[in-house]
């Protein structure tokens, strides 16, 4: 007999779920409750939430939950059913698309059911065998597991770095010489756990030099940058040069699904090939009249991505003047830097929530370098000045006490539990 499938899960539960024990439920899978909103309760005590990635205040707004909830009524949660292709397509699909893609200034915009699948299925309907794919080594994992389905070549470069992505292109350049085919390079518009954004005008810059096409998730650009919301390429000035156009609702658009935005000849390809879409039923109508509105309100209230960004330039520039070291963000995402060991950081985050009713996510060693704590913000159009100030405070005061060995003192029986 061959040995049980589960035994290697009854041995190792994986990279994150051997934490499970001490991390469920406070570090990994915490509960926050009561309404979206810059304050929210963790365990019964309110906790200003920076953790959540509604950008533009969108989630809880009046006119929004208005929206959704008159959808709800008129079309339950079922319609449409089907797969688009087959019973799930309607005018208003249509209708949000076009707006989608004037929004984002492309000629045509598909709509995805989510994100994640979509941006998969994407890259999966992009290339063939013979096609080489050039991508950031940093990339989201719904790029990596879209990578991860090619059947020919790949060449990771190194994080937003010019010389290695030149370098890569010249490697592809000449494969492609030989494999005859074609050359997708796929960056993010801005990296979602640094805050950098991808280096598009320089990357639209080595067109001139190499025969590529270049492919954009903006999952944080889309509503927070550039004059009129529509993201990194805007902000760079480049759109035009993006070939493909990725976005999901779930952030600035606080919702559910997403879109890709192409040339029109494209968009008509990928609709007939992207296989998450064809083989899964289609966006519900609730989700997308709640689109349409949120739509809306990004194009005519620039007030909340005005919001955003005094909020986020409170945070990230109370922080600066406080010595914080806050990397080398260029969108509102928040990255805090500190140095310490993963007990440490638990003990640190523990005061963080308990002490100071602070709430934000916790990165630590093996996704940044050992020895490396990260805090990452993400500031919101519904979070107020006081509580920026609230939250300085409280990283001066946790500050100290990781300088002052009051962590490593708490933290103890945990480093020794985990051989640290
Ligand atoms: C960069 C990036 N791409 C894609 C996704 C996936 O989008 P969705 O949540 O709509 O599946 C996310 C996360 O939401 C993301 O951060």
């Amino acid at each position: 007999m061959s040995k049980d499938l589960f035994e290697k899960i009854y041995k190792n539960k994986g990279p994150l779920g051997k934490w499970a024990e001490v991390a469920e439920g406070y570090f990994v899978f915490p509960k926050l409750e009561g309404p979206i909103s810059n304050r929210m309760k963790f365990q019964g005590k309110e906790v200003i939430t920076w953790s959540i990635n509604d950008y533009l205040g969108l989630a809880n707004h009046p006119e929004v939950r208005k929206a959704d909830a008159e959808a709800g009524v008129k079309y339950g949660s079922a319609y449409p059913m089907g797969a688009r292709m087959m019973s799930g397509h309607t005018d208003l699909h249509e209708q949000l698309q076009n707006e989608l893609a004037e929004f984002v200034s492309k000629e045509a915009a598909y709509l995805l059911n989510f994100g994640y699948q979509g941006m998969v299925s994407t890259i999966d309907a992009l290339v063939s065998k013979d096609d080489i794919i050039v991508y950031d080594v940093d990339a989201h994992a719904c790029i990596i597991d879209g990578v991860r389905l090619h059947l020919g070549k790949r060449f990771t470069y190194k994080h937003n770095d010019l010389e290695s992505i030149e370098k890569n292109l010249q490697r592809a350049t000449k494969m492609a010489k030989t494999s005859g085919g074609g050359i997708l390079l796929i960056s993010e518009g801005v990296f979602g756990m640094r805050g950098e954004q991808g280096r598009l005008k320089e990357i639209v810059a080595l067109k001139k030099k190499y025969n590529f096409r270049l492919f954009v998730d903006d999952a944080h650009g889309f509503g927070t940058l550039g004059k009129t919301g529509a993201g990194a390429g805007e902000e760079q000035g480049v759109q035009d040069e993006i070939d493909i156009y990725f976005a999901t609702f779930a952030k600035s658009m606080a919702s559910t699904g997403a879109f890709i935005a192409a040339d029109e000849e494209i968009i008509a390809y990928l609709k007939y090939n992207l296989r998450s879409q064809m083989f899964a039923k289609s966006l519900q109508m609730q989700l997308v009249e709640g689109a349409l509105k949120r739509l809306d309100m990004l194009r005519t209230m620039p007030e909340l991505k005005n919001k955003l960004w005094e909020n986020v330039n409170a945070l990230q520039g109370g922080l600066k003047e406080r010595g914080f070291d806050i990397g080398t963000t260029q969108s509102c995402v928040t990255p805090v830097y500190l140095k310490g060991s993963i007990p440490e950081a638990m003990a640190l985050v523990k005061d963080l929530r308990e002490n100071h009713g602070i709430f934000c996510s916790i990165v630590v060693y093996p996704v940044i370098p050992k020895g490396l704590i990260l805090l990452r913000m993400i500031p919101t159009a519904s979070h107020n000045l006081k509580d920026v100030e609230e939250t300085l405070e409280a990283f001066e005061s946790i500050r100290e006490r990781l300088e002052n060995g009051t962590y490593k003192r708490l933290s103890a029986a945990v480093a020794a539990a985990m051989g640290e």
